[in-house]
């Protein structure tokens, strides 16, 4: 009893490490690494599912490794294979079930899968037990594999793995899919994000989305440390929102130029068609089963909302920005969501973006000064803001000018 617990106490400081850890390669070397200790095993892989196919992504063998001059690393190629039954990753990945395969060799020839020995051929390597994991998410989604070779026995030699190992590998394995999904979004949210700046004049951007993810990251802390929440929370969230709140308004890459970028005051129906960013936003994110895709769809979707209800776009469908079909106004308009409807996230960010429009010299309006800027953010407290995030803005103003002087805008 005592056994397991410190075992799942290292696989839970497993879960949150990983989480830290961003880049992709760095995490598939952790994972197989623990994975290896956890069962005693000598080689190992990970494979990953990508449009349909297995993609053969990291590899270690610690016999092969150990035969080569130290510091070398083992060489690979990320070869792909189709999603069947045919090979015991594809039937493994095809089915989301475990095998526990005791010699591959000595596999009965009924079976649909086979293995395929021109590794162990060209290596000389001598594959014998294998453990075949599926990698998935919390909603079930397989997005990988893991795959452990050869067992030891505290003799050194090879057995098959043991049937009473595989809870403990199969929640660890799914704790990996999650930290490796969150990985893969980052990288890939972080290069659309670039991708969509440089599409459209960058001047007025790139400083505003660089601050308004800092004051965010900055204000969400001292909310954080007042409401007693743990360092490690801490630290995970700030970093997560940082990156959701710079996504604010991705949604303005929809805009046609002539309305974004305007030099004058918009008309009534240009300010309807600006009061589609929200919506265009939203939909860039649609991935349910990522932390951070979800706080970027709130954020963007939400930043605009009011703490008195007031705000937009409201209660509506996502798809085409009909109101859903309990929160049609009289006129015909969406309900707004209301405080806490909304989540703290996007009132953070609500908080940051005023407060960096108004600092700022936009194309339609010249800068504020700091002391009308405050006055402003503090007479909405109750209206437009959170009070409470308001009262927590406030006190932390020193912070928010070093950020201010550490993104200046590009004349
Ligand atoms: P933005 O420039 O990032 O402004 C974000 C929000 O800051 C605005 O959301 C508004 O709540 C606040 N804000 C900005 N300037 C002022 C101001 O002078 N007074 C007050 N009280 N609040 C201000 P909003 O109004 O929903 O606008 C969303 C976006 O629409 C703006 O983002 C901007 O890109 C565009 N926009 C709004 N009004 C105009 C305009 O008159 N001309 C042009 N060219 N663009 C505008
Ligand atoms: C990630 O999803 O790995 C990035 C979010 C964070 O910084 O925690
Ligand atoms: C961005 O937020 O990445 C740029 C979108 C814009 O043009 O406002
Ligand atoms: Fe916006
Ligand atoms: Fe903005």
């Amino acid at each position: 009893m005592g056994k397991e617990k410190a075992m799942l106490d290292k696989i839970m400081n497993l879960g949150h490490m990983m989480t830290e850890l961003k880049d992709t390669d760095i995490l598939m070397e952790h994972i197989l690494t623990e994975a290896r200790k956890l069962s005693n095993c000598d080689a190992g892989s990970i494979y990953k599912v990508e449009e349909n196919e297995l993609l053969f992504s990291y590899t270690q063998n610690e016999t092969q490794q150990e035969a080569l001059p130290p510091g070398m690393k083992l060489v690979y190629s990320n070869f792909r294979m189709p999603i069947d039954e045919k090979s015991i990753a594809g039937y493994v990945a095809y089915n989301a079930d475990v095998l526990n395969i005791p010699d591959v060799y000595k596999l009965d020839k009924k079976l649909p899968y086979s293995f395929n020995p021109s590794y162990d051929a060209k290596t000389s390597y001598h594959t014998q037990s294998m453990l075949t994991i599926p990698m998935k998410t919390a909603t079930g989604n397989v997005i990988g594999l893991l795959q452990l070779i050869n067992s030891f026995d505290s003799k050194g030699n090879v057995i098959p793995f043991n049937d009473a190992d595989l809870p403990i590998l199969t929640y660890f394995t799914n704790t990996a899919a999650v930290a490796l999904e969150r990985a893969d979004m980052t990288r890939s949210i972080i290069l659309r994000m670039i991708s969509m700046a440089e599409m459209r004049d960058p001047k007025e951007t790139g400083a505003h989305v660089n601050r308004v993810g800092a004051y965010s990251a900055e204000i969400y802390e001292a909310w954080a440390i007042k409401h007693g929440k743990g360092p490690n929370e801490i630290q995970h969230n700030k970093d997560t929102l940082r990156i959701a709140a710079m996504l604010h308004d991705v949604g303005k890459v929809g805009i046609a130029d002539a309305i974004l970028k305007k030099p004058g005051k918009l008309t009534d129906e240009e300010y309807n068609v600006m009061k589609t960013h929200p919506i265009i936003g939203a939909k860039l994110f649609g991935d349910p089963n990522s932390e951070l895709d979800q706080m970027s769809r709130d954020i963007a979707l939400c930043h605009h909302e009011r703490w008195d209800g007031r705000g937009y776009p409201g209660y509506v469908n996502v798809k085409d920005g009909s109101p859903l079909p309990d929160k049609v106004l009289p006129n015909g308009k969406a309900k707004g969501m209301l405080e806490d409807e909304v989540t703290l996230e996007a009132r953070i960010v609500a908080i940051a973006d005023v407060f960096d429009a108004l600092s700022s010299r936009r194309s339609y309006k010249a800068a504020w000064t700091e002391e009308n800027v405050y006055e402003e953010l503090q007479r909405s407290a109750g209206s437009q803001f959170d009070p409470e995030l308001i009262e927590i803005f406030m006190s932390i103003k020193e912070n928010l000018q070093v950020i201010r002087s550490k993104y200046p805008d590009e004349e």
